[in-house]
């Protein structure tokens, strides 16, 4: 076995009273000091079981919590036990929670939201200026749980499975991850090139296959030592993978088979208590997408004509806003409600949650 697959085994073992956080050195010449109450030495490490036996032998012994394990020939691991008041919504509080496309737009806000109630938050995404500016931002509250850079591109397999062993090596394992990096490239038939067909499909269908496919694994063997401990994989999806929309079939293609993924994923997964959801949801009019002084959806409407009789960008949005019965467009509080019931669930999968203000029902 190799280190990034003992440390989530580690974390799980040594979470009693609450979620700890552990950082892993892959130098293997490393040893801790084994006269220490507080260090414990493996040397089983190649058989699963025999670790795991070999672990839980050492941890029932010591009244010491311990700080760091070595394990023969593979590094060492050290642990951080929460410390400091607990945060008002527990649901969330400690989890290692992944956002990919974190740097901004829903990303970015759910990053927020997670991060101040308590989970130790992921920011990973293409863009490392504005997602290392957001880490420095939530890591600058004062706050005892962490946020960390990951650099990602979701439509590379490789580029994911890094993204998972580096949140495995600073921070110990994955409890949540919310594949939310997406595109938009709207076109008709006639408009739409097969490069960008293939580049959104990769980015919003494919991509969401590697994040499953790469944080399951790290889950399962979670699970494996903590049977009772629930996980989450939570795909932000959009109205239009509900319902077709014109011109814009690249896009809702990738978003219905994204719902096909999850109900599939969702099947083979909760044996191992690993939860599967999508959540849908409507326009995020506030958002960059729409509301960019220079390229939102608002401005190119109205340069476009696309709203009989609109003569400002008030009276772009004003149009939309009045086809959600909510009278408004999605808002991030509204996406983050629905992440934390469901994290909260032990008993919703496969699911398709819509969160449209009553824009989009379910049939
Ligand atoms: N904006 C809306 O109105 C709306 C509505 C419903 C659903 N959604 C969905 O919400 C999600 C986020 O959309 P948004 O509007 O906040 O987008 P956004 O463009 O504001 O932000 C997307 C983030 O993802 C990152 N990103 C893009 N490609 C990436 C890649 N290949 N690898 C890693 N990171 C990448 C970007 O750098 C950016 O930080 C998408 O899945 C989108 O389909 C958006």
């Amino acid at each position: 076995m190799e280190l990034i697959d003992i440390i989530p085994m580690v974390r799980m073992l040594l979470s009693k009273a609450a979620l700890v956080s552990c950082n892993g050195s892959l130098d293997a010449t490393e040893q801790c000091d084994s006269s220490s109450d507080n260090c414990v030495c493996i040397d089983e490490s190649d058989n699963k079981e025999r670790l795991i036996a070999a672990l839980k032998e050492h941890l029932s012994k010591g009244s010491a919590p311990v700080k760091t394990i070595s394990i023969k020939g593979k590094g060492v691991i050290s642990v951080e036990y929460p410390k400091g008041a607990p945060v008002i919504n527990g649901v969330v509080e400690n989890r290692i929670i992944i956002v990919t496309g974190g740097a901004q737009g829903f990303g970015g806000g759910v990053a927020e939201e997670l991060f101040a109630k308590g989970a130790h938050v992921v920011v990973a995404d293409l863009n490392e200026e504005v997602g290392n500016a957001m880490v420095n931002k939530l890591n600058s509250l004062g706050q005892i749980n962490k946020a960390i850079f990951v650099h990602v591109n979701v439509g590379d397999s490789d580029s994911v499975k890094r993204m998972v062993e580096q949140t495995v090596l600073q921070l110990g394992g994955v409890d949540a991850i919310i594949s939310n990096a997406g595109i938009l490239r709207a076109g008709g038939l006639d408009e739409m090139d097969p490069d960008t067909f293939d580049l959104m499909t990769k980015v919003n269908y494919a991509g969401y296959f590697y994040c499953a496919k790469h944080a399951s694994r790290v889950m399962k063997l979670q699970a494996e030592v903590a049977p009772q401990h629930f996980t989450d994989i939570i795909q932000i999806n959009s109205k239009s993978g509900l319902k077709g929309s014109n011109r814009n079939f690249a896009y809702a293609g990738g978003k219905f088979g994204g719902i096909g993924l999850t109900q599939s994923f969702a099947l083979e997964l909760m044996p191992h208590n690993i939860k599967v959801n999508s959540i849908c949801p409507g326009n995020f009019f506030d958002g960059p997408l729409w509301s960019d002084p220079e390229n939102g959806l608002f401005v190119q409407y109205l340069k476009a004509g696309k709203v009989p009789g609109a003569c400002s960008i008030e009276d772009v949005q004003a149009h939309y806003e009045k086809q959600v019965p909510a009278g408004r467009g999605c808002r991030v509080k509204d996406v983050a409600k629905a992440i934390v019931y469901v994290i909260d669930q032990e008993y919703e999968t496969g699911q398709a949650i819509p969160v449209t203000g009553g824009q989009e029902m379910l049939r």
